[in-house]
């Protein structure tokens, strides 16, 4: 257990590893070094985030597991994702909301007054969802993960292009567990399933000449929608993981939320370590567009193009149908065969 973390994660994720079993206040108290009393007020903070704990003279304390309406055990909130958390650094300074304009939003305020690198916003809801090109990100309560990642990478600007491959790196690694078919990286680091998208990420930066001062990932991922709840005008290009699962009924949202913070953190100490060939690689293995025909978006128009590869800062190789090569630093492509 880190000694910066928060008593009340620390005591969550003893009780939990307890699996239904009352952990006595004297064990509690000697293993965190605190009071019976501090440990008892500790305990109302993670019953106020929803979590049900039993009290019992001379037993202790027992965390009770209830299945809610979507057969999740735990609630959403800043205690169940940090106590699933297993880094040092990413996820250590947490805010959770239950609405919020946008997530990117107000980390980018945060970061300008110094939050330390690895904070984490997560909303369950954003009235503003800001989407790549300006566009709006659909995100309504108690359906997605709306999270943003503040880092401090001691990068040159033109490197951050990496740093967003890495992030889809870091989703897909995490949604690995859950086995659903046809799930890959579209360029820079749209998620797809079988050709639908599940997430998108949009990285925000403020960076000097020479050197980054911070940059935020914007992750969305939808989590437990089921087709109604997406609007008309995506409802055939968006899916979400329940919808590839059979017989899902929901999510954890905390624990998936805890794996991309865990997931995201050991790629970015991946980068760090190894460089950005290692990020290129992993992504490589991941990707669902290089041997693809492609159309490239950009503000001067479209054109066709075949995806040939990527380079080591992350730019996409194409050849257009003259046969001429271009190396796109950043834009929007679409797949043809698939959407
Ligand atoms: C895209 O257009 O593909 C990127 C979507 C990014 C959405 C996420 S949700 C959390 C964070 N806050 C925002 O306002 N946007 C990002």
């Amino acid at each position: 257990m880190s000694e910066l973390e928060d008593p009340s994660v620390k005591i969550l994720k003893l009780l939990k590893r307890a699996k239904n079993q009352y952990v006595s206040g004297e064990e509690l108290s000697s293993i965190l070094g605190m009071s019976r009393t501090a440990i008892w007020k500790r305990m109302d903070s993670i019953k106020e985030e929803g979590f049900n704990i039993e009290a019992v003279t001379r037993k202790g304390y027992r965390l009770i597991t209830e299945e809610d309406e979507y057969g999740i055990n735990y609630p959403y909130g800043k205690l169940a994702v940090q106590s699933e958390v297993t880094g040092s650094v990413i996820g250590q300074n947490l805010k959770f909301f239950q609405e919020i304009d946008s997530t990117n939003k107000v980390l980018k305020k945060m970061a300008a007054e110094n939050a330390p690198e690895g904070t984490v916003v997560i909303s369950d809801m954003q009235s503003e969802g800001r989407g790549r090109r300006g566009k709006a990100w659909m995100s309504a309560p108690n359906l997605g993960i709306w999270m943003s990642v503040l880092l401090r990478p001691n990068l040159h600007p033109s490197s951050v292009q990496t740093l967003t491959l890495a992030a889809s790196v870091a989703v897909m690694r995490a949604l690995e567990p859950l086995k659903i078919e046809g799930m890959g990286i579209k360029w820079p680091n749209d998620i797809l399933i079988n050709g639908k998208k599940v997430c998108g990420i949009l990285t925000e930066l403020s960076a000097e000449a020479e050197k980054v001062d911070w940059v935020v990932l914007g992750i969305g991922l939808n989590v437990n929608h089921i087709k109604p709840d997406f609007p008309n005008d995506i409802a055939s290009i968006a899916t979400s993981l329940r919808m590839n699962i059979n017989n899902c009924t929901g999510l954890d949202r905390s624990v998936i939320a805890a794996s991309i913070i865990n997931e995201t953190e050991k790629v970015y100490r991946g980068f760090i370590e190894k460089g950005s060939s290692w990020i290129v690689e992993e992504w490589k293995k991941r990707n669902i567009t290089l041997g693809n025909n492609i159309k490239i978006i950009s503000q001067q128009g479209g054109f066709n193009a075949e995806a040939l590869d990527i380079t080591a800062e992350g730019k996409l190789i194409v050849k257009d149908e003259d046969g001429k090569i271009h190396e796109i630093l950043s834009g929007e492509i679409s797949l043809r065969e698939i959407d």
